[in-house]
């Protein structure tokens, strides 16, 4: 058996498992149920209604359940349970869920009132964080410096290049190993991942040239410092609210012709794209994030509050088979 065929076997079990996690939420909170009395079919404002809870939540799940093919939607946006799921699923009969332990009191609370959980990333979380995102240094590297020839060279000369939203600084420290003349700074606000990060700056002896802040992108205030910053799967997470400002400050901090580097997880804009496999890691993100206030980007979004931050020339393409998007953006 190849290296291929094995982790295609764990990413199905994955996928599985979280289609279980979609199931029982449906399952815990009587989502099923409501759709199954109704064959006209339901809108996330009816769920919302009919079962007094969080509309925006609602629709993430329905949308999700629609990915994983456990629901149908008409053209005028009414979901309906797939055929046969009804039985399958013992919903009549008030089963329990497949497996313990969905609904969190957190989510319980965020599915009947909206309000996020606070949000306090663990040792762990930061961790396992750190760890799926610890090779897109290799991507900057070989794909997003190889095609911006121009940046390249100017990294070569020597710039200064901010991460926002670094996590354990894996980016900036490649990065600062393979050019000795630039220096980098990192802001994030988990301070797990920043104290992994200042101790491999200290280890590797780069600690001159590599710094690193608790700051959130909404505090940063700095003026024409930076040539380039970048965030990688960091805008997304950045709460609603707080995104204008923290594109604003993004944009004070960068000189003038300074680029923003973003990469981040496709989120779909229309409902036919829920089974598109392009959005596969987004709309999954999406639901297991959703009740810390996380509300993922579409496109036209994103774009908008580039914009509307003051950002020009804003270039989009995609990496991985289109599973990421790189958008460039100069000031
Ligand atoms: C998915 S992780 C990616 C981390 C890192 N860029 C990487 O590729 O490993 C998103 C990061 O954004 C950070 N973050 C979330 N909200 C932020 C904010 N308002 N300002 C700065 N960083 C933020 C999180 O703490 C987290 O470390």
């Amino acid at each position: 058996m190849d290296y291929e065929s094995q982790e295609s076997k764990i990413r199905g079990f994955e996928r599985g498992y979280r289609a279980v996690y979609v199931i029982n939420i449906g399952l815990q909170f009587g989502l099923f149920r409501a759709l199954c009395e109704d064959s006209e079919g339901l809108t996330a404002q009816n769920l919302a209604d009919r079962l007094s809870l969080y509309e925006p939540y609602l629709k993430i799940w329905l949308q999700t359940a629609y990915h994983f093919e456990l629901l149908n939607c008409d053209s005028r946006g009414m979901f309906t349970l797939q055929p046969y799921l009804a039985e399958i699923l013992g919903i009549d009969m008030g089963l329990e869920p497949i497996i313990q332990n969905a609904g969190s009191s957190s989510l319980a609370r965020y599915i009947l009132t909206g309000l996020p959980a606070p949000h306090h990333r663990s040792t762990e979380e930061s961790l396992a964080t750190s760890r799926a995102t610890q090779t897109v240094y290799m991507v900057f590297l070989s794909y997003i410096l190889e095609k911006h020839e121009a940046l390249k060279q100017s990294m070569n000369t020597g710039i200064r290049f901010i991460d926002i939203g670094c996590g354990s600084g894996h980016l900036i420290i490649e990065l600062a190993l393979a050019f000795p003349n630039s220096s980098f700074k990192g802001i994030d606000t988990d301070i797990h991942g920043l104290e992994r990060a200042e101790s491999a700056a200290n280890t590797l002896g780069i600690y001159d040239r590599v710094s690193f802040e608790d700051l959130s992108a909404e505090e940063l205030d700095c003026q024409e410092e930076f040539d380039v910053a970048c965030m990688v799967a960091a805008l997304h997470e950045i709460l609603p609210a707080d995104r204008p400002a923290s594109l604003k400050n993004i944009h004070r901090a960068l000189k003038s012709r300074g680029h923003l580097i973003l990469l981040d997880f496709p989120y779909p804009e229309k409902l036919e794209d829920f089974r598109n496999q392009r959005y596969d890691i987004g709309i999954i993100e999406q639901f297991f994030e959703a009740p810390g206030g996380i509300v993922h980007l579409g496109a036209t979004e994103q774009d908008n509050l580039l914009k509307q931050a003051g950002f020009n020339n804003i270039q989009r393409s995609d990496l991985n088979n289109g599973m990421f998007d790189l958008i460039v953006a100069v000031k």
